[in-house]
């Protein structure tokens, strides 16, 4: 019989779902009911969100945490905290989330996008330099899908230029740049706790520093201004309320309880999978730079090269992965050339009559535009069996299209 794609009937690789995500037990449950029953259901008040602003700064070997609610949230402040303001521009990347450039739009300050890595799609660090004037205030590098991005690069480059570093490493949960954790290797950095995220409450995000002013004044600006130890009613700066409440305290406890072991078993998987596929011309998984010695897998990302799969264009391709039962997407569209973050950029006229117009970002444009496919972290949460389907999904898409 002649094999047949399940995109045109044919019988999937892959019939049963793959690991549910989010994971919970009754840790979750004991620790919400913990609240539930103090009555203290404020940070303010209560003793989760504190504890777990302890517990992820250790985690991320960073001497201090502060819980907002969620990390679009953690960005605005950082970049606030470290004095960016109205007018002023951000070098970051053009292949992230679109929070990451809202976050600088939304307080009134310009992003810079400078091209990634073709091997990492983290930022292009021989890039960084041209793109700085007199009105850059900081870098904003983005750990994409899990892998930090050139930070001895980018620290030399603030250090020489007196910027400020933001790390958003909202996807980025435990990975290492050379031995060291993300987020509290510049400035500060920034975590997401959104639903998709490999810890989560639903939403929720942190910032975390070494930097005991730098803690201080995040916590007064996402505390309405207040002062620590101030009076309820003594305000001293203008702030919002950013307050994570204390179930996600919770939730985020239980979650970072087996963050490690989770962090193992979709570090064994991706380097399975990635091994596997270089035997399948045509597909090319980003590569790991050396320096980084753990890697978060938020994403496994893999470039599609249509030659390589008789010009089949890459949405068939995904369309067809997906039909075999692997759940895939193109990922982002490139930030450069968003109509809403172009829409901010207009909005911020009344500051700059002089906006820059993005560059060109060809490198992020033909991975986005072309050749990203994204596989979720619950992916990686199985066995070899799960991996094997999507190879074997692949390896079939590409056996029946010649
Ligand atoms: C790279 C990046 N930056 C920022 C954010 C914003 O986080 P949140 O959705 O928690 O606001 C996210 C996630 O959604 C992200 O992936």
């Amino acid at each position: 019989m002649t094999e047949k794609l399940a995109v045109e009937g044919g019988v999937p690789v892959r019939q049963k779902p793959f690991p549910h995500w989010p994971i919970w037990d009754d840790t979750e449950e004991k620790l919400l009911l913990e609240v539930l029953h103090s009555g203290d259901w404020g940070a303010l008040t209560g003793t989760k969100v504190q504890a777990f602003e302890r517990t992820f700064a250790d985690f991320q070997q960073a001497k201090h945490g502060v819980c907002v609610v969620n990390g679009t949230a953690a960005l605005e402040l950082a970049l606030r905290a470290v004095g960016v303001g109205p007018g002023d521009e951000v070098i970051t990347t053009p292949y992230t989330f679109i929070a990451t450039a809202n976050a600088v739009t939304l307080i009134g300050a310009i992003p810079v996008f400078v091209d990634i890595e073709p091997e990492t799609a983290t930022i292009d660090v021989d890039q960084i330099e041209e793109a700085i004037t007199p009105k850059t205030k900081a870098i904003l590098p983005v750990h994409i899908a899990g892998q930090p991005a050139n930070m001895d690069g980018i620290l030399a480059i603030a250090q020489k230029h007196h910027l400020r570093v933001v790390e958003d490493a909202c996807q980025s949960w435990g990975a290492e740049w050379r031995g060291q954790r993300v987020g509290a290797l510049g400035d500060l950095g920034t975590f997401s706790f959104q639903a998709s995220k490999n810890i989560t409450a639903g939403e929720g995000g942190i910032i975390v520093t070494n930097d005991d002013q730098l803690a201080d004044l995040c916590w007064s600006l996402h505390n309405v201004g207040r002062r620590k130890g101030g009076l309820w009613y003594e305000h001293v700066r203008q702030g919002g309320n950013y307050r994570m409440t204390e179930w996600q305290g919770a939730i985020l406890l239980a979650q970072l309880e087996r963050a490690d072991d989770l962090a193992r078993r979709r570090q064994q998987n991706a380097a399975y999978l990635a091994e596997a596929l270089q035997s399948i011309p045509g597909i090319e998984p980003l590569k790991v730079d050396p320096r980084v010695t753990r890697h978060a897998w938020h994403l496994f990302i893999f470039r599609y090269k249509r030659e390589a799969f008789g010009g089949l264009p890459r949405h068939e391709f995904i369309a067809a992965l997906e039909a075999e039962g692997i759940p895939c997407t193109p990922g982002y569209v490139p930030l450069n050339e968003s109509p809403a973050v172009l829409e901010g950029l207009q909005q911020l006229q009344p500051f700059r009559s002089d906006i820059p117009v993005p560059r060109a970002c060809p490198v992020a444009e033909r991975l986005s535009k072309d050749e990203a496919v994204w596989l979720p972290q619950n992916l990686l949460l199985g066995g070899n069996r799960e991996i094997n389907d999507i190879i074997e999904a692949i390896a079939k898409i590409k056996r029946c299209l010649k």
